[in-house]
Protein backbone atom coordinates (compact mmCIF):
# COMPACT_ATOMS: atom_id res chain seq x y z
CA UNK A 1 0.00 0.00 0.00
CA UNK A 2 1.67 3.65 -0.97
CA UNK A 3 0.77 5.29 2.48
CA UNK A 4 0.99 9.47 2.20
CA UNK A 5 1.91 11.19 5.28
CA UNK A 6 0.69 14.40 6.14
CA UNK A 7 2.64 16.00 8.97
CA UNK A 8 6.27 15.25 9.48
CA UNK A 9 6.55 16.05 13.09
CA UNK A 10 6.75 13.68 16.39
CA UNK A 11 4.21 11.17 14.83
CA UNK A 12 4.80 11.55 10.94
CA UNK A 13 8.36 10.84 11.24
CA UNK A 14 7.81 8.05 13.49
CA UNK A 15 5.23 6.15 11.36
CA UNK A 16 7.47 6.78 8.19
CA UNK A 17 10.25 4.97 10.43
CA UNK A 18 8.32 1.87 11.05
CA UNK A 19 7.00 1.75 7.55
CA UNK A 20 10.42 1.91 6.50
CA UNK A 21 11.70 -0.77 8.95
CA UNK A 22 8.70 -2.67 8.07
CA UNK A 23 9.68 -2.82 4.12
CA UNK A 24 5.50 -3.95 4.11
CA UNK A 25 4.80 -0.54 2.03
CA UNK A 26 5.93 2.30 0.37
CA UNK A 27 5.92 6.03 2.31
CA UNK A 28 5.96 9.63 1.22
CA UNK A 29 5.52 12.86 2.79
CA UNK A 30 3.41 15.21 1.68
CA UNK A 31 4.56 18.92 1.73
CA UNK A 32 2.41 21.35 3.13
CA UNK A 33 2.92 25.47 3.45
CA UNK A 34 3.64 27.26 7.16
CA UNK A 35 1.25 28.24 8.48
CA UNK A 36 -1.64 28.21 6.18
CA UNK A 37 -1.24 24.23 6.02
CA UNK A 38 -1.92 24.60 2.11
CA UNK A 39 -1.35 21.10 0.84
CA UNK A 40 0.69 20.00 -2.29
CA UNK A 41 -2.44 17.67 -3.68
CA UNK A 42 0.36 16.45 -6.43
CA UNK A 43 1.79 14.48 -3.90
CA UNK A 44 -1.30 13.04 -2.97
CA UNK A 45 -2.27 11.58 -6.25
CA UNK A 46 -0.24 8.08 -5.94
CA UNK A 47 -1.23 7.43 -2.06
CA UNK A 48 -3.96 4.61 -1.28
CA UNK A 49 -4.38 6.22 2.26
CA UNK A 50 -3.32 9.60 3.75
CA UNK A 51 -2.25 9.18 7.11
CA UNK A 52 -2.85 12.94 9.60
CA UNK A 53 -0.93 13.60 12.21
CA UNK A 54 -0.87 17.53 12.25
CA UNK A 55 -2.66 19.99 13.91
CA UNK A 56 -6.28 21.21 15.53
CA UNK A 57 -5.61 24.54 13.59
CA UNK A 58 -5.40 22.76 9.74
CA UNK A 59 -6.45 18.91 9.73
CA UNK A 60 -10.21 20.47 9.03
CA UNK A 61 -8.35 21.83 5.50
CA UNK A 62 -6.50 18.60 5.67
CA UNK A 63 -10.03 16.08 5.40
CA UNK A 64 -11.55 18.51 2.88
CA UNK A 65 -8.64 18.56 0.40
CA UNK A 66 -7.63 14.99 0.43
CA UNK A 67 -11.71 14.51 0.89
CA UNK A 68 -11.91 16.47 -2.74
CA UNK A 69 -8.91 13.80 -3.91
CA UNK A 70 -11.04 11.05 -3.28
CA UNK A 71 -8.49 9.24 -1.00
CA UNK A 72 -8.89 7.87 2.13
CA UNK A 73 -7.61 8.70 5.50
CA UNK A 74 -6.44 7.79 8.42
CA UNK A 75 -7.01 11.31 11.37
CA UNK A 76 -4.59 10.51 14.34
CA UNK A 77 -4.92 14.22 15.32
CA UNK A 78 -6.69 15.46 17.98
CA UNK A 79 -9.11 18.45 19.28
CA UNK A 80 -11.29 18.93 16.12
CA UNK A 81 -14.67 16.40 17.62
CA UNK A 82 -16.95 19.89 17.67
CA UNK A 83 -16.63 19.04 13.79
CA UNK A 84 -17.35 15.53 13.64
CA UNK A 85 -21.00 16.82 11.99
CA UNK A 86 -18.60 18.41 9.10
CA UNK A 87 -16.74 15.67 9.10
CA UNK A 88 -19.52 13.06 8.47
CA UNK A 89 -21.28 14.83 5.63
CA UNK A 90 -18.04 15.46 4.12
CA UNK A 91 -17.36 11.79 3.99
CA UNK A 92 -20.91 10.97 3.11
CA UNK A 93 -20.36 13.34 0.21
CA UNK A 94 -17.14 12.62 -0.92
CA UNK A 95 -17.35 8.68 -0.89
CA UNK A 96 -14.25 8.11 0.85
CA UNK A 97 -13.17 6.30 4.45
CA UNK A 98 -12.06 8.08 6.72
CA UNK A 99 -10.95 6.07 10.45
CA UNK A 100 -10.16 8.53 13.16
CA UNK A 101 -9.08 7.60 17.30
CA UNK A 102 -8.12 9.60 20.21
CA UNK A 103 -5.39 7.13 20.94
CA UNK A 104 -4.39 4.35 18.34
CA UNK A 105 -2.49 2.51 20.79
CA UNK A 106 -3.55 -1.06 21.47
CA UNK A 107 -2.62 -0.53 25.06
CA UNK A 108 -4.61 2.27 25.59
CA UNK A 109 -7.80 0.90 23.55
CA UNK A 110 -7.79 -1.72 26.27
CA UNK A 111 -7.14 0.97 29.46
CA UNK A 112 -10.25 2.76 28.15
CA UNK A 113 -12.43 -0.83 28.44
CA UNK A 114 -10.38 -1.68 31.81
CA UNK A 115 -11.66 1.79 33.06
CA UNK A 116 -15.26 1.25 31.53
CA UNK A 117 -15.38 -1.79 33.46
CA UNK A 118 -14.29 -0.97 37.14
CA UNK A 119 -16.47 1.65 36.78
CA UNK A 120 -19.35 -0.58 36.45
CA UNK A 121 -18.15 -2.62 39.68
CA UNK A 122 -17.28 0.63 41.70
CA UNK A 123 -20.35 2.05 41.11
CA UNK A 124 -22.13 -0.78 43.02
CA UNK A 125 -20.54 0.87 46.32
CA UNK A 126 -20.90 4.38 47.29
CA UNK A 127 -17.92 5.31 48.72
CA UNK A 128 -16.02 5.35 46.50
CA UNK A 129 -14.48 8.74 44.02
CA UNK A 130 -13.32 8.59 40.95
CA UNK A 131 -10.82 11.24 39.15
CA UNK A 132 -8.64 11.63 36.69
CA UNK A 133 -5.18 13.09 35.57
CA UNK A 134 -3.29 13.46 32.41
CA UNK A 135 0.31 14.32 31.71
CA UNK A 136 1.50 15.58 28.38
CA UNK A 137 5.07 17.24 26.99
CA UNK A 138 5.17 20.65 26.85
CA UNK A 139 4.76 20.80 22.83
CA UNK A 140 1.00 19.38 23.06
CA UNK A 141 -1.66 22.01 21.76
CA UNK A 142 -5.16 20.93 23.07
CA UNK A 143 -5.82 20.46 26.49
CA UNK A 144 -7.35 18.21 27.56
CA UNK A 145 -5.83 15.12 25.51
CA UNK A 146 -8.26 13.52 23.22
CA UNK A 147 -7.59 10.35 25.34
CA UNK A 148 -8.44 11.79 28.54
CA UNK A 149 -12.03 13.13 26.95
CA UNK A 150 -12.58 9.35 25.96
CA UNK A 151 -11.48 8.14 29.24
CA UNK A 152 -14.06 10.44 30.87
CA UNK A 153 -16.43 9.48 27.99
CA UNK A 154 -15.83 5.56 29.29
CA UNK A 155 -16.52 7.05 32.88
CA UNK A 156 -19.72 9.26 32.68
CA UNK A 157 -21.31 6.29 30.55
CA UNK A 158 -20.45 3.66 33.49
CA UNK A 159 -20.96 5.42 36.71
CA UNK A 160 -23.96 5.96 38.93
CA UNK A 161 -23.31 9.45 39.91
CA UNK A 162 -20.88 11.01 37.53
CA UNK A 163 -22.74 13.23 35.58
CA UNK A 164 -20.22 16.15 33.59
CA UNK A 165 -16.88 16.42 32.78
CA UNK A 166 -15.05 19.53 34.57
CA UNK A 167 -11.57 19.76 33.07
CA UNK A 168 -10.53 23.59 34.77
CA UNK A 169 -8.93 24.13 37.56
CA UNK A 170 -11.91 23.88 41.15
CA UNK A 171 -11.96 27.18 43.38
CA UNK A 172 -14.74 25.40 45.22
CA UNK A 173 -15.46 21.73 46.10
CA UNK A 174 -16.39 19.28 43.74
CA UNK A 175 -19.62 18.59 43.36
CA UNK A 176 -20.65 14.72 43.76
CA UNK A 177 -21.60 14.21 39.93
CA UNK A 178 -18.70 15.84 39.04
CA UNK A 179 -15.96 14.20 37.54
CA UNK A 180 -12.59 16.38 37.58
CA UNK A 181 -9.89 15.23 34.87
CA UNK A 182 -6.85 17.46 35.09
CA UNK A 183 -4.04 18.42 32.36
CA UNK A 184 -0.40 18.85 33.07
CA UNK A 185 1.88 20.17 30.23
CA UNK A 186 5.75 20.40 30.61
CA UNK A 187 8.74 18.16 29.73
CA UNK A 188 9.03 15.39 26.50
CA UNK A 189 6.26 13.07 28.37
CA UNK A 190 4.56 11.52 25.21
CA UNK A 191 1.27 10.22 26.95
CA UNK A 192 -0.01 9.26 30.64
CA UNK A 193 -3.04 8.82 31.83
CA UNK A 194 -4.36 7.78 35.16
CA UNK A 195 -7.97 7.03 36.56
CA UNK A 196 -8.00 6.39 40.60
CA UNK A 197 -10.75 5.58 42.44
CA UNK A 198 -10.32 6.66 45.93
CA UNK A 199 -12.42 5.79 49.02
CA UNK A 200 -11.60 5.99 52.75
CA UNK A 201 -10.40 2.55 53.04
CA UNK A 202 -8.40 2.58 49.44
CA UNK A 203 -7.65 3.75 46.41
CA UNK A 204 -7.18 1.73 43.07
CA UNK A 205 -5.34 3.17 40.08
CA UNK A 206 -6.05 2.54 36.65
CA UNK A 207 -3.10 4.08 34.40
CA UNK A 208 -1.66 4.62 30.99
CA UNK A 209 1.95 5.45 30.04
CA UNK A 210 3.35 5.30 27.07
CA UNK A 211 7.03 5.04 26.69
CA UNK A 212 7.29 6.36 23.59
CA UNK A 213 5.42 7.14 20.51
CA UNK A 214 5.67 3.50 18.83
CA UNK A 215 2.34 2.02 19.99
CA UNK A 216 0.31 5.19 18.30
CA UNK A 217 2.51 4.84 15.15
CA UNK A 218 2.07 0.84 14.97
CA UNK A 219 -2.11 1.67 15.15
CA UNK A 220 -2.09 4.10 12.84
CA UNK A 221 -0.46 1.89 10.10
CA UNK A 222 -3.40 -1.03 11.60
CA UNK A 223 -5.83 1.84 10.65
CA UNK A 224 -4.60 2.48 7.32
CA UNK A 225 -4.56 -1.41 6.27
CA UNK A 226 -8.25 -1.25 7.94
CA UNK A 227 -9.26 1.50 5.85
CA UNK A 228 -7.90 0.72 2.46
CA UNK A 229 -10.57 -0.09 -0.25
CA UNK A 230 -13.41 1.12 2.33
CA UNK A 231 -15.97 3.94 2.38
CA UNK A 232 -17.35 5.41 5.27
CA UNK A 233 -16.97 7.07 8.72
CA UNK A 234 -14.73 4.53 11.31
CA UNK A 235 -13.31 4.99 14.38
CA UNK A 236 -10.39 2.90 16.19
CA UNK A 237 -12.79 0.72 17.87
CA UNK A 238 -13.70 -0.92 14.82
CA UNK A 239 -10.11 -1.63 14.37
CA UNK A 240 -9.90 -2.97 17.71
CA UNK A 241 -13.44 -5.10 17.14
CA UNK A 242 -11.77 -6.06 13.87
CA UNK A 243 -9.66 -8.29 16.32
CA UNK A 244 -12.46 -9.59 18.36
CA UNK A 245 -12.01 -6.86 21.10
CA UNK A 246 -15.74 -5.05 21.64
N1 LIG B 1 -4.42 9.49 17.84
C1 LIG B 1 -3.26 9.19 18.44
O1 LIG B 1 -2.98 8.03 18.81
C2 LIG B 1 -2.27 10.30 18.69
C3 LIG B 1 -1.00 10.02 19.24
C4 LIG B 1 -0.07 11.05 19.35
C5 LIG B 1 -0.41 12.33 18.94
N2 LIG B 1 -1.67 12.57 18.44
C6 LIG B 1 -2.05 13.89 17.92
O2 LIG B 1 -1.44 14.02 16.65
C7 LIG B 1 -1.20 15.41 16.37
C8 LIG B 1 0.25 15.59 15.95
O3 LIG B 1 1.11 15.23 17.01
P1 LIG B 1 2.70 15.35 16.86
O4 LIG B 1 3.24 15.07 18.21
O5 LIG B 1 3.18 14.59 15.68
O6 LIG B 1 2.81 16.94 16.56
P2 LIG B 1 4.07 17.73 15.96
O7 LIG B 1 5.36 17.07 16.33
O8 LIG B 1 3.85 19.15 16.33
O9 LIG B 1 3.90 17.56 14.37
C9 LIG B 1 2.86 18.20 13.65
C10 LIG B 1 3.20 18.26 12.19
O10 LIG B 1 2.18 19.01 11.50
C11 LIG B 1 2.77 20.15 10.89
N3 LIG B 1 1.89 21.33 11.06
C12 LIG B 1 1.15 21.63 12.16
N4 LIG B 1 0.52 22.83 11.97
C13 LIG B 1 0.89 23.27 10.72
C14 LIG B 1 0.57 24.43 9.94
N5 LIG B 1 -0.26 25.38 10.42
N6 LIG B 1 1.10 24.56 8.70
C15 LIG B 1 1.93 23.60 8.21
N7 LIG B 1 2.29 22.48 8.90
C16 LIG B 1 1.77 22.33 10.14
C17 LIG B 1 4.08 20.40 11.63
O11 LIG B 1 4.96 21.11 10.83
P3 LIG B 1 6.12 22.00 11.56
O12 LIG B 1 6.88 21.06 12.41
O13 LIG B 1 6.87 22.58 10.40
O14 LIG B 1 5.37 23.02 12.36
C18 LIG B 1 4.53 18.96 11.89
O15 LIG B 1 5.11 18.40 10.72
C19 LIG B 1 -1.63 16.15 17.64
O16 LIG B 1 -2.97 16.60 17.47
C20 LIG B 1 -1.58 15.08 18.72
O17 LIG B 1 -2.46 15.34 19.80
C21 LIG B 1 -2.59 11.57 18.31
Amino acid sequence: MNIALLGHGNMGLEIERLVRASGTHTVSVIGMEEPSGAIDTAGLKNAEVVIDFTSPEIVMNDIRTVAKEGKNLVVGTTGWQEHLPEVEKIVRESGIGLIYGQNFSIGANIFFRAVAHATKLFSAFKDYDVYGLEIHHAGKKDSPSGTALRTAQEILQNSSTKKILTTGKLDRKVRPEELHFASVRGGVNPGFHEVVFDSPADAVTISHSAHNREGFAQGAILAAEFIQGKKGLFTFDDVMKAHGIK
